[in-house]
């Protein structure tokens, strides 16, 4: 990938990269379009990352489907994908983490405590591997889109982080490679998470409290089928703050966003919306 990379540079040419644990769906495929679009040329990565999943989590069940990745990155003409092994990226010996604090507290972080470090080294390793002008990642992970960005920021990693808008089903779901463990009543009950998301953002928008906001979305998503809802919560989306104290004025004054997880069996969906 250097080789290439430099033969690149050397022409001149713009560089994007984005990375993915594959098992490549439209949502992955709009951020390839998004790439190619801005850049000359567009490198895909597709590792499953060990250290971003906790104990009990399904990074063996995890879905891989590389050739059918590769054929969908063939078919939009993705100029190189890079598929590194795992002695590739973690060597025997491997003990550096890359660990952005704040930003990674609250919402996901709080219930996946070493998954943000997982993502940040992996990514800042792919990035410093690739040295991409551009990367790009999808907003449904709003969250990571903050902390890598930051990542990249601190590190003096000239890459810049793109936010690619959420691909979602016609019925609201957001695009997630997750959506396959679905049975058929979790699948119909999974698109209640972007609509309550939505009436939350609206209500708080529209000056009620956030916590009796929060209250509301949770009884309405277990009303839907939820199992458990990890959290629902409405933040700055610059800094992930949460303003669950706040009235209205207080949110609409900077940007926010809503943000809820919630797990449908043992499946976790999460989503985001913005407010106002
Ligand atoms: O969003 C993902 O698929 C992963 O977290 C990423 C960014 C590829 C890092 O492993």
């Amino acid at each position: 990938m250097r080789a290439r990379v430099a033969a690149w540079r050397e022409a001149g040419e713009s560089i994007a990269v984005v990375p993915t644990m594959g098992a490549l769906h439209a949502g992955h495929l709009a951020l390839v379009e998004a790439a190619m679009r801005d850049c000359d040329r567009t490198i895909v990565t597709i590792f499953v990352n060990p250290t971003q999943f906790g104990e009990n989590e399904d990074l063996d069940a995890y879905p891989r489907t590389e050739d059918g990745d590769l054929a969908k990155l063939a078919e939009l003409g993705a100029d190189l994908a890079f598929i590194p092994a795992l002695s590739e990226m973690y060597p025997h010996g491997f003990s550096t983490q890359v660990t952005v604090s704040g930003l990674t507290e609250g919402l996901c972080g709080h219930g996946r405590p070493a998954h943000f470090s997982g993502v940040a080294t992996v990514v800042s390793k792919l990035f410093i591997q690739a040295q991409a002008d551009r990367a790009y990642f999808g907003e449904k992970d709003y969250q990571q889109c903050l902390v890598v960005r930051r990542m990249a920021r601190d590190l003096d990693i000239p890459t810049e982080v793109v936010a690619v808008p959420t691909v979602r089903e016609a019925d609201g779901l957001a695009l997630s490679s997750r959506n396959a463990y679905l049975d058929a009543v979790q699948r119909a009950a999974a698109p209640a998470l972007y609509r309550v998301l939505g009436e939350v953002a609206k209500r708080v928008a529209g000056g009620a409290a956030v916590a009796e906001v929060v209250d509301w979305g949770v009884a309405e998503l277990e009303a839907a089928g939820f199992d458990k809802v990890d959290y629902i919560d409405v933040c700055d989306a610059a800094t992930l703050e949460p303003l669950a104290e706040a009235r209205a004025e207080a949110v609409t004054d900077r940007p926010a966003r809503a943000f809820a997880a919630a797990l449908l069996g043992t499946t976790r969906l999460i989503d985001n919306v913005a407010v106002g």
